[in-house]
């Protein structure tokens, strides 16, 4: 089994179907092959674009495979942190997303910073309230179906409750990725869409255990590679354990506010 970068063919050789074993996990969407050949050119525009601007590539997608197929998945995704300003960094990701007012059909994602925290540690007199609307409006405007936040302390989870945040997932983050106090901007990575395909044969099975551990592990060579000042990711309480036997070790609460205005009923 050997790790690459996704390309188009393995959108066919097993790729969307190790995205099947979120549907359980997330409640996502199946793609349509033709939906995420789509998808990944919408990234590599992303990533040229990014490369043009001599900012770090957000789009890092490794697959586990043997021979031609695809058993296993994992996104990097990497940005800047931002301070202050009504930024949301917004990921797309490969799950059908369909708002009818939206032209696109694809998942859109946007992060955010813990604002609370981020203005406590500059002694600003910024409103929090305002920044969030601001970042709420914005990742309204560009069509993304949920806002999330990683939350370290009970005071900024509060502050996201009141704005219908509910809490979700564990915030993990690596232990290996210092980052220098007080620094800004500074490169952050998020492992997205750890996925791999399940199957009932036994055999099938065998083939693919452990390949998840593979491209997780190939996300962290490249977050350390390029840079990122830190790497974090959300799971469920209890794949906790998996990740910490990966370098993972708890942060904080992941924070979600759903946004799927005029979103038709999730297919399972
Ligand atoms: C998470 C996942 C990618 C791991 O794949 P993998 O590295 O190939 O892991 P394996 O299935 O070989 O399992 C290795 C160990 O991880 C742990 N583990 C894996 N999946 C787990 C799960 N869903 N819940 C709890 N523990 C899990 C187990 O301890 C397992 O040990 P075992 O040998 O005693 O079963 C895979 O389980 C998967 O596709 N899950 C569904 C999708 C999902 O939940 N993704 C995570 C999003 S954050």
């Amino acid at each position: 089994m050997r790790v690459t970068e996704l390309r188009q063919p393995d959108l066919g050789n097993g790729f969307l179907e190790s995205l099947k074993s979120l549907s359980r996990a997330k409640k996502v969407m199946h793609l349509a092959p033709g939906d995420a050949k789509w998808i990944l050119r919408i990234m590599r525009r992303e990533n040229n674009r990014a490369t043009r601007q001599r900012l770090a590539k957000p789009y890092h997608i490794f697959v586990a495979k043997d021979g031609q197929d695809v058993g296993a998945t994992t996104t990097l995704f990497v940005h800047e942190s931002w301070y202050l300003s009504n930024g949301i960094f917004t990921e797309i990701k490969f799950i059908h997303s369909k708002v009818k007012e939206w032209k696109m059909n694809l998942g859109k994602v946007a992060h955010l910073g813990d604002i609370p925290v981020m203005i406590q540690k500059r002694k600003s007199r910024a409103s929090p309230c305002r920044v969030l609307e601001a970042a709420i409006d914005e990742a309204l405007q560009d069509g993304c179906y949920k806002t999330i936040v990683d939350c370290e302390s009970r005071e900024s989870q509060e502050f996201f409750i009141a704005f219908c945040f509910v809490e979700k997932e564990v915030a993990m983050r690596h232990k290996d990725f210092k980052t220098k106090r007080g620094k800004f901007p500074k490169l952050i990575g998020h492992i997205e869409d750890v996925a791999r395909i399940r199957t009932k044969r036994k055999n099938e099975e065998k083939r693919w255990k452990g390949s998840g551990r593979l491209v997780v592990q190939a996300a962290i060579d490249r977050a350390k590679e390029i840079g990122c000042e830190e790497l974090v990711l959300e799971c469920e309480e209890n794949l906790v354990p998996y990740y910490e036997s990966l370098g993972f070790e708890r942060r904080g609460v992941e924070m979600r506010l759903d946004l799927e205005i005029g979103k038709e009923p999730i297919k399972t």
